[in-house]
Formats: C-alpha cells, structure tokens, sequence
C-alpha cells in the first residue's frame, strides 16, 4: 500500500455546470468544470488510492422535489410504503454519498446571482430530516441539529461572467452562490470551507485568462495545505451551525 495513503480518504466530486466540455480545451467549456478536475487531479496525484465519487448534476440534474417526495421523506422510515421508498431511492443515494465523503469538492457556476437550479435539486435532495438534520419541536432551545459526521471539508469552485463577487467588492452583496451552498451545508453540519473563483468570463480578454491563472495557482495551493493538514494529522475546525449542542 502506498505509505501516503494509510487511510484511503473519500472526495465527493460534483459538477453543475450546464456546459459539458472544459474551458482551455473544448469550444465554450465550463471553468467550473476545469477547476473540479484540476483539484481532484492534483490530489490524486498524491493519493492515488483516495476513493473519488463523481456526480455530474449539471449534466444528469437531480429530481426536483415534489409534493409525493416531501409526504415520504417525512414519514418515518418503518412506515413508508414500496412508492415512497422508490421515490426517495434517489436522494437515498446522494445522500448516503455525501455522508460517506470527508471532501466534497463542488463546481458551481453562477446563474443569475446564485446557484445553477441543478445544484439546488441537489441540495434539496440531501438535506433530509433524520438523515443529514434532526427536527424535534418539542426539543428546548433549537428544534433543528446537524446530522452529518464531523470533520468533513467543503470546497467551492465558482465562475462568473462578471468581476467584483469577492468579499468587499463591488458586486458582493449579490453574490449568492457561495451563501447558497454553505448556508444549508452547515445548517447540516458542513461548517468548513474554501473558495476559487473566476470572473471575467463575460468580458473573454486578458483579465478573463488572468482570473483563470491565478484561480488555478490557487486550486493548486489548496490542494498543498489541504494534504499537508491531513498529513499532519489536522482536523478542520467545526463551528457548530447552532448554539446548541447536537442532542
Ligand atoms: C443562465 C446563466 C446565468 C448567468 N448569470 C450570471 C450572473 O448573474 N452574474 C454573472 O456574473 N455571470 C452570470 N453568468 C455567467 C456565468 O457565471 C459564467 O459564464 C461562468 O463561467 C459559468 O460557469 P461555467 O464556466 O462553469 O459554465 C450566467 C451564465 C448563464 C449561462
């Protein structure tokens, strides 16, 4: 076995972009799509043996939910009939990949001001009620605590066509992607992140390749201090997303 990789570690790969190629290589090819790839690259040049699941949203979009998903989910799993679990079969899936990950790396375009609605399906499908949150409103304090197993790291691979998204930009506060997905990740117990980022796309000249340079120096970077901090043996900090402690 690799000395590197005593413990095989899991990365949950997901893509939405609704542009299938990558830019750099294929006509109008998705940067979101560049940056996953570079990242889970780079990492598995020196895990070779980390298990990667990869879950292409933007191309293969979930399920929206539905009223018949909702009465399902919210049913208690010994109750639910042969129609409710095959309607939930699905967000089973997802959300069992994404309790299984320590990593999960996430190409996310910006549509409109916030997430493309593929990744939102995805989102809704994972955020399940006794799976990734508990809910008891008779509980004191918080009704709400987060289900997912410590210790996992989200990382954010963003574009834009337009510049200024980052913090203290011109355009910041309509920035909803990254509020997008790590709002409801921590609500589930997610807390910690990093982001890369693109912008320019828009304007197709030398900011745009700019922009691309330098969020792929810093895609490697991350991947360096992520591995360094495993190799050391760190956890990622977990700030609880609610005051109260989990039951
Ligand atoms: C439907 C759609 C909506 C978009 N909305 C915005 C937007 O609100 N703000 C912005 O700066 N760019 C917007 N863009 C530009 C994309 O964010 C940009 O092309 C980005 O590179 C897309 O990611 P991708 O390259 O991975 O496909 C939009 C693009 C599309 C296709």
């Amino acid at each position: 076995m690799n000395p590197e990789t005593p413990n095989p570690f899991r990365l949950l790969h997901i893509d939405a972009s609704a542009r299938p190629g990558l830019s750099g290589q294929d006509r109008h090819g998705s940067h979101t799509r560049r940056l996953s790839r570079r990242f889970i690259r780079r990492w598995s040049e020196s895990r070779p043996l980390d298990v990667v699941t990869y879950r292409d949203v933007g191309g293969a979009p979930p399920d929206p939910v539905s009223g018949d998903w909702i009465a399902a989910a919210f049913c208690p799993p010994a109750r639910r009939d042969a129609g409710q679990r095959a309607v939930l079969a699905q967000s089973d899936r997802l959300t069992a990949e994404l309790i299984a990950a320590d990593l999960v790396v996430i190409g996310a375009p910006m549509y409109n001001f916030g997430l493309p609605a593929q990744l939102k399906a995805w989102i809704d499908n994972i955020v399940r009620v006794g799976m990734t949150f508990g809910f008891d409103r008779a509980r004191a304090g918080e009704p709400y605590w987060p289900m997912l197993p410590p210790g996992k790291r989200l990382v954010i691979l963003t574009a834009r066509g337009d510049f200024g998204y980052g913090e203290g930009g011109r355009l910041a506060a309509m920035n909803l992607v990254e509020a997008g997905l790590k709002v409801p990740l921590a609500y589930i117990g997610l807390n910690d992140s990093d982001t890369v980022a693109i912008e320019y796309d828009e304007f197709g000249d030398d900011r745009l390749s700019a922009s691309i340079a330098a969020a792929e120096t810093a895609v490697d970077h991350l991947v360096g201090t992520l591995l360094a901090n495993r190799r050391a043996g760190g956890q990622p900090s977990t700030t609880p997303f609610f005051a109260t402690s989990p039951k």
